[in-house]
C-alpha cells in the first residue's frame, strides 16, 4: 500500500457561488456572479447559480453526506453578499447565522471547516463602485473578513483569504471569461495588486479575532514548460510562468512583483513605476502565513511566436478532461517541489480533480473510473512529493459535488457526488465510495 503521512488531512472543497443556491433568501444581495449570468452569452446555455445545488437548504443532508465519506475536512467559502449585501456597513445576522449552523454541524460531525473568505462572489455594489481595480476594495474586504471572523473565530482555526486571485484578476478583468467581464490590461493589473493587498491586509485581522488561526491563500499553479529547447519557446514560457504563477507567488512570498513582468507591463504604465504600488505594499502583501494553498489541475506547454502566430499552449498526453485540460500528475509533483522551495511553509492541496461527465447507469450507479484514475495519479504524485521531502499536509478533493461551474454553467461535472438537477438529488459517484476507502485506510493501494 502506498500510505500517507499519520497526520495527512483528507478533504474535499467547493465554493459558495458554486452550490448555494437561495440566491435572494436570508437577505443576500447580488454578487457580480449573479449579474454577470445575466448579460447575453456571458455562460453557456445561459445557465446561473440561483438554485445551484440548493445546498442552502440542504446543509444537513450534504454535512451527512461528508460524513458517510470519512471526510476529516470540508473547504467551503463564505458569500460575501450574504455577510455584506452591499459590500459594506453592519453584517446581516441572516448570512452570519447560516455559515453558523454549516461550523456547528461540521464540527458535530468531525469535520474540520476550512474557510475561504472570497472565492469569486463579490457584491455587485462594489463593483458598481470600481471593483477590485479600486484600492477602497481593500479596506471593504478588511471589514468583511473582521465581520466574519468575529462570529466564527471560536470554531474555525483554518483560513484562507482568497482563492485564486489570478483567475478574480485575469479571466475577470483582463480576458473577461469570469464576472464582471471587463478586458483591460490596466485594470487587471491593478485588480491583481489590491487582491493581494487585501489578502495581506486581512492576515492580522484573522489573526486578531482568532489568534490560534491558522491563515493562509490559495493561488492556482499552471506550471509552465517549453515545447522544444528553442529561444522562442523559453521565452513564451517565461513569459507564462511570469504572468500566471510568479506575479501572484512572488510577492507572496516577499520577493515584490518578478523584474521581468514589471518589465513586460510597463507598456501599460505608460512606462513609468505601476500607478497602484504605494509604500508599504509590499510588507503588507509579505505578511507572514501559516500555509500555502495550492490548486493544480493542468501544465503548459509553451510554443513560441512563429511565422505571425502568437504563442500557443499545446498538450503532450493526449487523455483531456471535458474543460479540454491535459491530464498530467508528474507536472503536481514537479510543482509541489518546486514550491517547497520557493515557499517557506507547509503546503495544502487545496483543490484537485476532474471533469469529465459519467453519469448514472441502468442500476443508479456512477462507473466514474477516469475520475478515480486521475484522483489515483494525483495523489500518487502528492506521496512522491512528500516522500522527497516536501511538506505537504493535505488534500481537498475538487469537488465534494458537481456544481455551478463557471462560465461553462452545469455543463462541466467535477463532483464526487453527482447532482440531478432536475431533483436535486445526491448521488455518490464510484469516486466517492473509492476517496471513502483512501481515506478510510490512509493510503492508495498497490
Ligand atoms: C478552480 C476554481 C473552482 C473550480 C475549479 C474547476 O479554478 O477555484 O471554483 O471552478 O477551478
Amino acid at each position: 500500500m502506498r500510505s500517507f503521512p499519520a497526520r495527512f488531512l483528507w478533504g474535499a472543497a467547493t465554493s459558495s457561488y458554486q452550490i448555494e443556491g437561495g440566491s435572494s433568501q436570508g437577505g443576500r444581495g447580488e454578487s457580480i456572479w449573479d449579474r454577470f449570468c445575466r448579460q447575453p452569452d456571458a455562460v453557456l446555455r445561459g445557465e446561473n447559480g440561483d438554485v445551484a445545488c440548493d445546498h442552502y437548504h440542504r446543509v444537513d443532508e450534504d454535512i451527512a453526506l461528508m460524513g458517510s465519506l470519512g471526510l476529516a475536512a470540508y473547504r467551503f467559502s463564505v458569500a460575501w453578499p450574504r455577510i455584506q449585501p452591499t459590500g459594506r456597513g453592519t453584517p446581516n445576522e441572516a448570512g452570519l447565522a447560516f455559515y453558523d449552523r454549516l461550523v456547528d454541524g461540521l464540527l458535530a460531525a468531525d469535520i474540520e471547516p476550512w474557510v475561504t473568505l472570497y472565492h469569486w462572489d463579490l457584491p455587485q455594489a462594489l463593483e458598481d463602485d470600481g471593483g477590485w481595480p479600486i484600492r477602497d476594495l481593500v479596506g471593504r474586504f478588511s471589514d468583511y473578513a473582521d465581520a466574519v471572523s468575529r462570529r466564527l473565530g471560536d470554531r474555525v482555526t483554518r483560513w484562507i483569504t482568497l482563492n485564486e486571485p489570478w483567475c478574480s484578476s485575469m479571466l475577470g478583468y483582463r480576458i473577461g471569461h469570469h464576472a464582471p467581464g471587463r478586458k483591460s490590461w490596466p485594470d487587471a493589473l491593478a485588480a491583481s495588486h489590491h487582491l493581494l493587498l487585501a489578502h495581506g491586509a486581512a492576515v492580522p485581522v484573522l489573526r486578531a479575532n482568532c489568534p490560534t488561526a491558522d491563515v493562509g491563500i490559495t493561488l492556482n499553479f499552471c506550471p509552465a514548460e517549453p515545447a522544444s529547447p528553442s529561444p522562442q519557446d523559453a521565452e513564451a514560457t517565461r513569459s507564462f510562468d511570469g504572468w500566471f504563477n510568479r506575479w501572484f507567488l512572488d510577492p507572496i512570498c516577499g520577493r515584490n512583483y518578478p523584474d521581468d513582468k514589471l518589465a513586460d507591463y510597463a507598456e501599460h504604465f505608460d512606462g513609468g513605476p505601476p500607478p497602484w504600488l504605494r509604500a508599504g505594499d509590499l510588507e503588507t502583501i509579505a505578511a507572514p502565513t501559516d500555509f500555502l494553498g495550492v490548486n493544480y489541475y493542468n501544465r503548459a506547454i509553451l510554443r513560441g511566436p512563429e511565422e505571425g502566430n502568437l504563442p500557443r499552449t499545446l498538450h503532450a498526453n493526449p487523455e483531456v478532461t471535458d474543460m479540454g485540460w491535459e491530464v498530467c500528475a508528474p507536472a503536481l509533483e514537479r510543482l509541489l517541489r518546486r514550491l517547497a522551495v520557493e515557499y517557506d511553509g507547509p503546503l495544502y492541496l487545496t483543490e484537485n480533480g476532474a471533469a469529465w461527465s459519467t453519469g448514472p447507469d441502468d442500476d443508479g450507479r456512477v462507473p466514474d473510473v477516469r475520475r478515480i484514475r486521475y484522483f489515483d495519479q494525483h495523489l500518487r504524485a502528492c506521496a512522491d512529493a512528500i516522500e522527497a521531502g516536501v511538506d505537504l499536509r493535505g488534500y481537498f478533493a475538487w469537488s465534494l459535488m458537481d456544481n455551478f461551474e463557471w462560465a461553462f454553467g452545469y455543463a462541466r461535472r467535477f463532483g464526487l457526488v453527482w447532482i440531478d438537477y432536475d431533483t436535486l438529488a445526491r448521488t455518490p459517484k464510484d469516486s466517492a465510495l473509492w476517496y471513502r476507502d483512501v481515506i478510510a485506510r490512509n493510503g492508495l493501494e498497490d
